[in-house]
């Protein structure tokens, strides 16, 4: 049964692998389309298709066709594709759409038809698309939003129609009915004029205006007024900075959310910016604005007082260097500067702007030199990431200056030195310093004053930790990033102490060697631990015990060759995410229950397939979680069989040296010819006696009974073994084969002898085997009645034997005799001769 299961298994593994690699080239091979996901997803991008492949199964959702000459769409083209919702038909030559092209497609959200040279679209050509969410038909030639026939195209949230030929921002009057669309984008197409009622059909209130790229000569005022837009874009729009003064002011009533102006890093028309430049803004409702890629623009001291009363400025790729006089009084709330060549934090100047809440300076190439802020009382947020800082700064300049600061990030930097101050910004709670070089932590304690930090990245910064408490003062610290550094000896060591309410502690890729169990003792709440890319050959598994609130653990690219039993025991039970992959494991048997246990947490285990065998060698890299564990039951069991098989061969051993002569005389009585048994008897008994009592034997049986009345022949084997045979043949032939009774001459000799007792066990045998043959027990003087007794057993009482006992006296002599003979006359027959014989005498 077992065996039959083991053969069927891989046979039929083998099948049914075989059935889906069938399977599976049947479905790569579907036409010339690529099967991204089957069943759903098929990528057929160039293949110079000129009809949608007939054999994309009708359940497919995503279809990119972008790149073959279907040339044109016919009515109800993809009915064999119904279940779509995403179509790309980019740079499909199609010249003409049918009416309802699209029929069907009821679940389509995105279409995409960029780049096709439509001539002709049928007035219902996108009839049935209820469900569209994005139309793309950029660069397809379309002359004016009349031209699209949309109407029907409720749902759209979306419609990008950049590159094309409109020449009118005149809203048709289905746009009324519009009332989800998020984004219009009109970039690059042929708009110069804007007039009064362009917008009028504009009933969403949410609405991304993208205008860039038009040449804009005209705007009639009040052609925005009361029209309400969740962003503006004018990039590249006027011709010069005075074309585009004179724009902005006609663009007065309008309500804006955001308004993005300037232009592109090729395309560069505002040569000048002054500070009147901005100025017709004033008339505009907006809260952010964004100047980007205008090199003329190389200080704020030609920003327009317009901007005082925005919220938020965004000065993005300018040719900033100068901080004259940011606006003053300016209410604006957040900065940001990026991208620009600044050279210096314009701390003294943004120091004016009371309200700033946040600041980001962000990307600037030649930013190197930090200063400290005074007077911003508001700032929460002061990110001056991705710079080339190289300095040092000052807790208490940083509590003093921002009292408010909640968040400081100064990471991808260049160099940063933190002073062991033992106050600093109270209410700072994300401090990010990630990938810049520190100088301070590890040596002295940097962050004594961080009371309330709760999250701390300092990933990758170059920190060698030698200090005892590296980390104290930070009594509420949540979320320690910290991977990419070193330790002193490569252990954790005490360094975590005093952080009581870490949540997520990262100390990837910090070449350490070994975790000693206390030094995560102390962080009870611990949730996320991050282990991964160092040289760990495994945590201690009172480790997994102090960490019962664990969800999130990751140990990849260690050098853990298992878990062992406890390990497994003591994980904590709220694990929801463990990355073992990339390890060094050893797949042989011995490990067996952790591979077990592999096998049955997949769900548990994230890049399982990553979880490669180390040992043993035929193993090497393939799946630990595809082990499989058949494999070790099998050699169990064979090292078992084999165990038991060797016991039972030495225990064989030993039972054949010590029945020695039983077995060989099993071996002749069973090869025994069964009809030679029956020969003629040619002896009245066997006597079989030590020869110690040869004299007696000679005297007492030899001289009596086979001299007097009735005679008797007795088989002796000192006169009636035959010679040249073996001792063994000789007792069972001569002996017991030919002789109707046994006699035993039972005496202190004869107990002690081998070959006696031996010879006694098979006439007792034999008594058993051959009903007839029965045994003459005569027990001489002086012997040990209780050692014959336990010799004997119970063939003394059997029926058919006769127990004689010896004494040298007259009268017991006679009684002896008289008993003897009449034990060996039953059964006698007598042959003539003897009979002649004895009457003779
Ligand atoms: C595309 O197919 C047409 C015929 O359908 C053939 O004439 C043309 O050479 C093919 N083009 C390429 C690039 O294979
Ligand atoms: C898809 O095709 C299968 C046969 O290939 C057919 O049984 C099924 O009804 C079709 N489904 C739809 C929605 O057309
Ligand atoms: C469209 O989507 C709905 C909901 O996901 C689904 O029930 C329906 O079968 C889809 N229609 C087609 C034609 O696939
Ligand atoms: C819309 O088209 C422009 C090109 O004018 C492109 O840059 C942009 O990514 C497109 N937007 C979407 C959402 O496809
Ligand atoms: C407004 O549009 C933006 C995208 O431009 C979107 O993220 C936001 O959810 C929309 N808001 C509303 C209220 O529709
Ligand atoms: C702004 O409106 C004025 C007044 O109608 C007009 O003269 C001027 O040409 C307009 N300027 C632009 C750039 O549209
Ligand atoms: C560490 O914490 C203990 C008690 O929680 C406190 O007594 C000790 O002052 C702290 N050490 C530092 C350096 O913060
Ligand atoms: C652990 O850190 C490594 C970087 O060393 C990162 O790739 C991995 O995603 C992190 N693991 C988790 C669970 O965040």
């Amino acid at each position: 049964m077992h065996k039959e299961g083991a053969l069927c298994l891989p046979v039929f593994a083998t099948f049914s692998l075989a059935i889906v690699f069938q399977a599976q080239q049947t479905a790569r091979s579907l036409g010339p389309c690529s099967e991204v996901k089957p069943g759903a997803a098929y990528k057929c991008m160039d293949l110079n298709l000129t009809r949608l492949p007939p054999d994309i199964p009708n359940t497919t959702q995503w279809l990119d066709l972008s790149y073959n000459p279907l040339k044109g769409l016919t009515s109800n083209y993809f009915s064999s594709v119904p279940a779509l919702t995403f179509l790309d038909l980019t740079r499909c030559s199609i010249e003409k759409m049918e009416d309802d092209a699209f029929g069907s497609l009821c679940n389509l959200s995105v279409l995409i038809l960029t780049a096709n040279p439509l001539q002709f679209v049928g007035l219902g050509a996108f009839h049935g698309l209820t469900s569209l969410l994005k139309l793309v038909a950029v660069e397809t030639s379309i002359s004016s939003l009349d031209s699209l026939p949309i109407a029907n195209l409720t749902s759209l949230q979306e419609l990008n129609l950049s590159h094309n030929l409109i020449a009118s921002l005149k809203l048709p009057s289905f746009f009324s009915r519009f009332l989800f669309l998020q984004s219009l984008r009109l970039q690059e197409n042929k708009i110069s004029s804007i007039f009064i009622g362009d917008l009028d059909a504009l009933s969403s209130r949410n609405l991304t205006l993208e205008l860039s790229r038009n040449d804009i000569t005209f705007i009639q005022p009040d052609s925005f007024a009361g029209v309400r837009l969740q962003e503006l874009s004018l990039r590249a729009c006027f011709e010069s900075s005075a074309s585009m003064q004179a724009g902005l002011w006609n663009l007065s009533g309008l309500h804006v959310n955001k308004l993005v102006l300037g232009n592109y890093r090729n395309i560069q028309k505002l040569q000048t910016f002054s500070k009147p430049l901005l100025d017709g803004l004033c008339h505009v409702h907006f809260q952010e604005v964004t100047l980007i890629c205008v090199k003329a623009l190389s200080d704020t001291g030609s920003l327009s007082a317009c901007l005082n009363n925005i919220s938020t400025v965004r000065l993005l790729d300018t040719d900033l260097k100068f901080f004259s006089d940011f606006p003053r009084n300016s209410r604006v709330r957040h900065l940001e500067i990026s991208d620009c060549p600044l050279r210096q934090i314009p701390a003294l100047q943004l120091s004016n702007l009371e309200e700033l809440r946040v600041i980001r300076i962000t990307h600037n190439r030649n930013l190197a030199d930090c200063d400290d802020f005074e007077g911003l009382p508001n700032l929460e947020t002061l990110d001056l990431s991705h710079n080339k800082l190289r300095c040092g700064i000052s807790w208490e300049n940083l509590m003093n200056g921002t009292p408010n600061l909640k968040r400081l990030d100064l990471s991808v930097n260049l160099e940063i030195k933190l002073p062991p101050e033992l106050f600093g910004p109270r209410k700072l709670e994300y401090l990010d310093l990630q990938r810049t070089r520190l100088e301070g932590p590890g040596k002295v304690p940097v962050f004594l004053g961080l009371a309330n930090l709760l999250y701390l990245d300092i990933s990758y910064t170059d920190i060698h930790i030698e200090t005892e408490c590296p980390f104290c003062g930070m009594d509420r610290l949540q979320v320690l990033r910290m991977g990419g550094n070193t330790f002193e000896g490569n252990q954790l060591g005490n360094s975590f102490k005093n952080i009581t309410q870490l949540q997520v502690l990262d100390i990837s890729n910090c070449g350490l060697q070994q975790v000693s169990p206390d030094s995560l003792a102390g962080l009870p709440r611990l949730r996320e631990l991050n282990v991964s890319n160092n040289k760990l050959l495994g945590l201690h598994p009172v480790i997994y015990e102090c960490l019962q609130a664990l969800t999130v653990l990751d140990l990849h690219n260690n050098q853990l060759a298992t878990l062992t039993e406890e390990d497994l025991k003591n994980l904590p039970r709220s694990l929801r995410y463990l990355d073992l992959s990339q390890n060094l494991f050893d797949c042989s048997c011995g490990h067996i229950s952790f591979l077990r246990w592999a096998k049955e947490h997949r769900d548990l285990l994230q890049y399982a397939d990553g979880m490669l065998c180390h040992n043993p060698v035929d193993l090497k890299n393939s799946i630990l979680v595809n082990f499989d564990l058949s494999f070790c039951q099998v050699s169990m069991t064979t090292v078992a069989v084999s165990v038991v098989v060797s016991l039972a061969v030495v225990v064989c051993l030993i039972l054949v040296y010590k029945y020695y002569f039983h077995l060989y005389y099993m071996v002749i009585l069973l090869s025994r010819d069964r009809s030679s048994t029956k020969k003629d008897n040619t002896y009245d008994a066997f006597v079989i006696y030590s020869s110690e009592d040869q004299e007696w034997v000679t005297q007492e049986l030899e001289e009596t009974l086979e001299t007097g009345i009735p005679r008797f022949r007795l088989c002796l084997f000192y006169r009636d073994f035959i010679p040249g045979v073996s001792i063994m043949t000789n007792i069972i032939k001569e002996g017991f084969q030919s002789s109707r009774k046994v006699v035993a001459v039972v005496s202190a000799h004869f107990l002690e002898s081998r070959w006696c007792n031996f010879e006694l066990e098979i006439a007792q045998s034999w008594q058993l085997l051959d009903s007839q043959a029965s045994l003459v027990l005569i027990v001489l003087e002086g012997v040990d009645q209780r050692a014959v007794q336990r010799k004997l057993g119970l063939f003394r009482y059997l029926r058919r034997n006769t127990y004689l006992v010896w004494k040298d006296r007259e009268l017991n002599r006679h009684l002896f005799l008289r008993q003897l003979r009449l034990a060996l006359l039953d059964g006698k027959t007598w042959t003539e001769e003897e009979l002649k014989l004895m009457l003779k005498d």
